[in-house]
């Protein structure tokens, strides 16, 4: 595909997707990776003279508008980490970001609402990808986190218009590539997170990709269930068992070991410094939930950890942005990071939730390659095609 250096984009309209689904919490964004991934190219575009104008999702609205997930609460910091000035328009397309764009200087920097507000975005629908294709000239993609969604500001715009790969895109593909093309074995993964209904799929073919997968978060509490364990009133959907029951067959067929949660940390609550307890599977009582894994679980992970030559990583063990429940993540992250100094593990991270949960352990420094993508990274790594990056391909 192309990239920057084949795109003249003074006096251009550039509409460049970026991917601005950051960690947040109370409205204050905890996690800035995403943010600083997108700075060089819309540096570079604005100061060649470009109207620069993103367009971004945040979380999953589902086609409404939902106030609290308005890109607005990214504005600031994404124009504190560029030192540039950023405008905001209160709608992606239509008149509000017609007129937003009319106004905006050369040079000038413009965030769009998020996509997902109207329904045409997920669906990838053409009268969506025409009315982002109105809005520009030519169109950069440097959310490689998103390039896993067919998406009409991901995909869709891309066939419209002139169509380029930004930089974060292309170092993206890049790293991973070097790390992980023909990776070192044994591969370990790690899957955890909440984000269950829309990566359990992905989990089938990853099983015949790597050696050993480690499952934990609201993923584990639904492989657990799966087997008959009571998980109580953990995150878990009950609804995914048959897809479970044939991860763990085609697992087995594949001869990847699968190490699920033996022990878990378990509280009535979900809040900061709840009384929690250590149990094993069979003891939770029936107003408690799964929080994080225990330290029986942790020991197993040591081990794969340990005899792996390549980590890959995408998603927490447990709920690690609240105190005592970040133990699991933390240990396993420190862990990794140790194995990474000592036996020249490498280890790759992506998903804004784990690369948060890795600051907070205090090793992100000590990863081989964290990437900013989540999703994209665990289909990339099943060796699928992403539509967003296909789409530059055309
Ligand atoms: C991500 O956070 O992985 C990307 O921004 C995609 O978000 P999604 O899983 O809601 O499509």
């Amino acid at each position: 595909f192309r990239t920057l250096d084949s795109l003249d984009p003074a006096g251009k309209r550039v509409l460049v997707r970026v991917d601005l689904n950051v960690p947040m919490q109370d409205g204050k964004v905890t996690d800035f990776t995403r943010i600083d991934a997108v700075v060089p190219t819309v540096a570079e575009l604005a100061d060649k003279g470009a109207k620069v104008i993103l367009l971004a999702h945040f979380d999953r609205p589902k086609g409404k508008r939902v106030p609290e997930m308005s890109l607005a609460q990214v504005r600031a910091p994404l124009a504190q980490h560029l030192g540039r000035e950023v405008a905001f328009a209160e709608d992606c397309v239509g008149a509000a970001a017609a007129d937003a764009i009319a106004a905006l200087p050369a040079g000038g920097v413009l965030l769009l609402e998020n996509t997902r507000f109207h329904a045409g975005e997920e669906k990838n629908d053409p009268a969506m990808a025409q009315a982002f294709a109105d809005l520009g000239d030519a169109f950069v993609n440097d959310a490689f986190s998103a390039a896993h969604r067919a998406h009409a500001s991901t995909e869709g715009v891309a066939r419209l218009l002139p169509a380029y790969a930004g930089r974060c895109m292309e170092k993206e593909l890049d790293a991973l590539t070097r790390a992980l093309e023909k990776p070192e074995r044994p591969v370990a993964a790690v899957v955890g997170g909440a984000k269950v209904s829309t990566k359990i799929a992905l989990l089938e073919n990853l099983v015949s990709r790597v050696d050993m997968l480690v499952i934990g978060g609201g993923m584990a509490n639904t492989f657990l269930a799966a087997q008959g364990v009571d998980v109580a009133k953990s995150l878990c959907e009950h609804d995914l068992a048959g897809t479970a029951r044939t991860i763990l067959a085609a697992a087995e067929k594949a001869g990847c070991q699968v190490l699920l949660p033996v022990d878990a940390a378990v509280a009535t609550e979900f809040k900061a410094g709840a009384a929690s307890r250590t149990v094993a599977l069979s003891d939770i009582a029936a107003d408690e939930m799964i929080l994080d894994v225990g330290p029986d679980t942790l020991a197993l992970i040591e081990t794969a950890f340990r005899t792996a030559k390549t980590l890959v990583w995408n998603g927490p063990l447990g709920a690690f942005e609240i105190a005592p429940f970040d133990k699991g993540t933390t240990s396993a992250a420190q862990l990794a990071a140790r194995f990474t100094r000592e036996n020249g593990l490498v280890t790759v991270a992506g998903g804004g939730d784990t690369v948060a949960a890795l600051a907070h352990a205090g090793v992100a420094q000590d990863f081989s390659y964290i990437s900013t993508a989540g999703g994209a990274f665990l289909e990339w790594l099943e060796g699928k095609t992403l539509p967003g990056v296909a789409a530059l391909r055309k």
